[in-house]
């Protein structure tokens, strides 16, 4: 049996669902802190399996012992923490202790249990602003611009010293680049709790008449077009990496290193491009300063990832942007008529204070069906691929542009917190 923490989340979800593909018992352990049980059912329907669930916290020595002790685990795959890279420059400590002190409290109970085997949800992020393009796992870690990026490197510290100092340990460190998209079917996906920090589900949200405006940071770097290149990799193909990496460290010692990538570079720009291209939604943008710790291009060489473990990604970045826009258009039906009448949609998006003074100023007034059409202008997943939910590139929106973030009491327009 393999226990995944943070397993109901954005990547853990999909790693339990290629486990379960792969005919493997699963135990999830997670707080709930940035996902639901929902996933647990999606992932049941999908999997046609249930994977078993404790509510749990990787900080709790208490608790894991006791689920070392209930289940027979043979193996970890730690996806659990937190991973807002703003929040963590304003709570460093939330993250240092979830991310770095829930991966030792994790090491500990494993080794008290006597499982070895471990693979760890590591980031692009450790090698920092790296000089060296594409970056392979030989290249140095370098200085990460913010407490999450250091945390995921301290973690990453931990499990490297532990395997160095007993050779039962067998530690795998998959270095994510930019995971996006959602499962092929449409059924799983990420579902932001919070204003999205990372281009995709922003742009998502933009696409989607949630938010006015993509913001892009920086047009003025040594790029092909002056904005920021990332290596998309598809989430399913991520996952994919998980199975294999297990395979591969199953009986074996040491740290092994694996960066997971496409090993190919898009700009915002060409992201933008592409989704409008593909799912036929236009997506307005406006251009902002540079966002403080961004470096200017970052992708990877997957090469041994692939001579290793036989991993390479498959998929291409408009099957990632199709597969997040079915996905969002899914979230989009089945929530947001209800969750979006002006006095919740202010809610979520402005804070209560502001909802109240916005229905104040408007009334009980309520354009409902105005705001309930333009969500059921995303169709279903059933719809055939490519075609347009929603606005289209050459068709302004037939939906009335209501929104009660356009009262007099919003001033400016909804933004990003700046990191
Ligand atoms: P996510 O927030 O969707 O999933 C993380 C899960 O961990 C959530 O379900 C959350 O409830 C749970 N969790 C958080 N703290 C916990 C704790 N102390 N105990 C138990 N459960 C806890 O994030 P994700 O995008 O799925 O990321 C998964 C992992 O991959 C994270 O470790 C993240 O740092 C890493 N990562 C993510 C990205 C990315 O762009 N999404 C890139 C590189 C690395
Ligand atoms: C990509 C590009 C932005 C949002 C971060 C973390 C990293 C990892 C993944 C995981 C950049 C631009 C973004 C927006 C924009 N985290 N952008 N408008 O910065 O490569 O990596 O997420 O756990 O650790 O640092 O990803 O998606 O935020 O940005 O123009 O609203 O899109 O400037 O060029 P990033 P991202």
């Amino acid at each position: 049996m393999i226990l995944v923490t943070g397993g109901t989340g954005y990547i853990g979800a999909q790693v339990v669902l290629q486990l379960l593909g792969h005919g493997q018992t699963v135990v999830i352990l997670d707080n709930l802190c940035n996902s639901s049980r929902t996933s647990l059912e999606r992932i049941a329907r999908l999997g046609g399996r249930r994977a078993r669930f404790v509510l749990g916290d990787v900080r709790n020595r208490a608790q894991l012992d006791a689920l070392f002790a209930d289940f027979p685990i043979t193996a970890v795959i730690h996806c659990a923490g937190l991973k807002a890279v703003g929040e963590s420059v304003r709570e460093p400590l939330r993250y240092y202790d979830s991310n770095v002190g829930g991966s030792i409290t994790l090491c500990q109970a494993m080794a008290a249990a006597g499982v070895f085997t471990l693979i760890f949800s590591s980031s692009a992020t450790v090698y920092g602003d790296s000089p060296r393009m594409p970056i392979d796992e030989r290249c140095a870690t370098g200085l990460p611009t913010n407490p999450y990026g250091f945390s995921k490197l301290m973690a990453e510290n931990v499990m490297t010293s532990l395997a160095a100092s007993d050779a039962r340990w067998s530690v795998g460190l998959l270095r994510y680049f930019n995971p996006i998209g959602a499962h092929d079917s449409g059924e799983l996906g990420e579902a932001p709790a919070q204003i999205p920090n990372n281009l995709l589900p922003y742009l998502l949200q933009v696409a989607s008449g949630q938010r006015d405006v993509l913001h892009v940071y920086g047009n003025d770097y040594a790029t092909v077009d002056g904005t920021g290149v990332r290596d998309y990799v598809h989430v399913m193909d991520l996952a994919e990496g998980h199975w294999l990496a297990l395979q591969a460290l199953m009986g074996g010692s040491g740290v092994q290193v694996w960066n997971l990538g496409t090993g190919q570079g898009y700009s915002v720009l060409q992201v933008v491009d592409a989704f409008t291209r593909t799912c036929g939604v236009s997506v307005p943008l406006v251009f902002e300063p540079r966002r403080a710790g961004d470096v200017a291009q970052c992708w990877a060489d997957p090469d041994k990832a692939r001579r290793e473990l036989g991993w390479q990604a498959r998929r291409t970045l408009d099957d990632m942007l199709r597969d997040a826009w079915r996905w969002e258009c899914r979230l989009a039906a089945q929530h947001r008529p209800i969750l979006y009448t002006p006095l919740l949609q202010g809610f979520w998006r402005d804070g209560l204070l502001r909802c109240v003074a916005h229905t104040a100023a408007i009334g009980f007034t309520t354009p409902r069906s105005a705001a309930t059409a333009r969500w059921q202008g995303c169709r279903s997943p059933s719809s055939t691929p490519g075609t347009a939910p929603g606005r289209t590139a050459a068709t302004p929106s037939p939906w009335p542009r209501w929104s009660p973030c356009r009262s007099p009491h919003r001033r400016t327009a909804p933004r990003p917190p700046v990191v």
